[in-house]
């Protein structure tokens, strides 16, 4: 499913959540690859660079996997994971750009490539595109919940920016990575539900289900910027203190050291020092800290799986218990 790259040759066939919707995974990326037709043939060009790149489609499987599990359409089980894939992939186009970042999915970013203003402009057309594959689902709650995701988003990626810079804080840690990262998730989760034969009560599980997985994935990405392997993670890693982005273990960290200078001097701009961010890191992965982390992701996923307890046995409910538990497994 991935092509290319080292990163792309790592055995995704192994990760055993991928299974029963193997089949349909490939028709949602011909669904977001036939959106690539008759445009401008750089716009087409960025698209299938983009699209040849991967990523896990952990997005897409969350949708059909629930959407199977409770009965709903296959083709709208296409339209919105190709929506939702479609968003994500939209969200990093543009959140490459911000950072900087020139790898993703062991591939050069669009931004290594090409200039700011064309990234930009790459990354409104996914979001149109995104925008499209939603209504195409014919479920107008549907686009109302995408919408409403698309703009917690994009406004925790400015709450990011212009206040939580160098600021240890737990609670707008937490807010945080539910905007980025935990929001899409409960998403994609709570509309595979939406879209199936199902009781307000199940839609609601789903929902939570989705939250608390979301949840932890950014935990976990958070970690694997301090202990992952920047090879098989296929993205720059080390760096989001060197942002300004102070997670989980740098926030258990500080909490083991008040009176360790490069902490002090995160809130008052320190993060901009590379040569002492470094040296945080070092400490921060010296210490116990991402172990610390992952107690807190591993408590997500608890919740998460209590929630499949009532969801009808079969193949997908197997899977979605695999798909919980690869995310805190997981080294990519
Ligand atoms: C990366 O998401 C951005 C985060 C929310 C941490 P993924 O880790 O799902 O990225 P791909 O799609 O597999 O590349
Ligand atoms: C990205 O979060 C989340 C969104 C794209 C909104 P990160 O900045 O942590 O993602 P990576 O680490 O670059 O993948
Ligand atoms: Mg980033
Ligand atoms: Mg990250």
């Amino acid at each position: 499913m991935q092509t290319g790259s080292s990163h792309g040759e790592i055995d995704l066939n192994s990760v055993t959540f991928l299974s029963p919707v193997t089949e349909e995974i490939k028709l949602v990326e011909e669904r977001m690859r036939s959106q690539a037709d008759e445009n401008h043939p750089d716009l087409r060009a960025a698209l299938e660079h983009l699209l040849a790149a991967g990523g896990k489609r952990v997005r897409p499987t969350l949708s059909s996997l629930v959407g199977n599990m409770l009965g709903a359409p296959l083709e709208k089980l296409i339209n919105l994971g190709a929506a939702v894939e479609m968003l994500h992939t939209a969200t990093l186009v543009h959140d490459d750009l911000i950072d900087g970042s020139l790898l993703r999915r062991g591939t050069p970013t669009l931004n290594a490539r090409w200039s700011p203003p064309a990234t930009v402009l790459t990354g409104d057309f996914l979001f149109a595109r995104a925008a499209k594959l939603a209504a195409d689902t014919d479920y107008l709650p549907l686009m109302k919940l995408f919408s409403d995701t698309l703009a917690i988003i994009v406004n925790g990626e400015l709450t990011q920016m212009f206040t939580s810079r160098g600021l240890i804080n737990r609670d707008n840690y937490y807010k945080r990575i539910y905007a980025k990262t935990a929001s899409l998730f409960e998403m994609t989760s709570r509309a595979a539900a939406m879209v199936s034969p199902v009781s307000d009560e199940t839609i609601e599980a789903m929902r939570d289900f989705g939250y608390q997985i979301g949840m932890a994935f950014q935990i976990v990405d958070d970690i694997l910027d301090f202990t992952g392997d920047q090879n098989t993670v296929g993205k720059p890693l080390g760096s989001d203190l060197l942002n300004g982005l102070v997670t989980l273990p740098a926030i258990y960290y500080a909490e083991a050291n008040p009176a360790d200078a490069d902490v002090q001097s995160l809130p008052n701009g320190g993060w901009t020092n590379t040569e002492n961010m470094n040296r945080l890191v070092t400490s921060i992965r010296n210490s116990d800290a991402s172990k610390l982390a992952m107690r807190e992701a591993e408590q997500h996923i608890e919740r998460a799986l209590a929630h499949l307890e009532d969801m009808p046995a079969s193949a997908e409910r197997d899977a979605l218990e695999n798909l919980a538990k690869y995310i805190v497994d997981r080294k990519i």
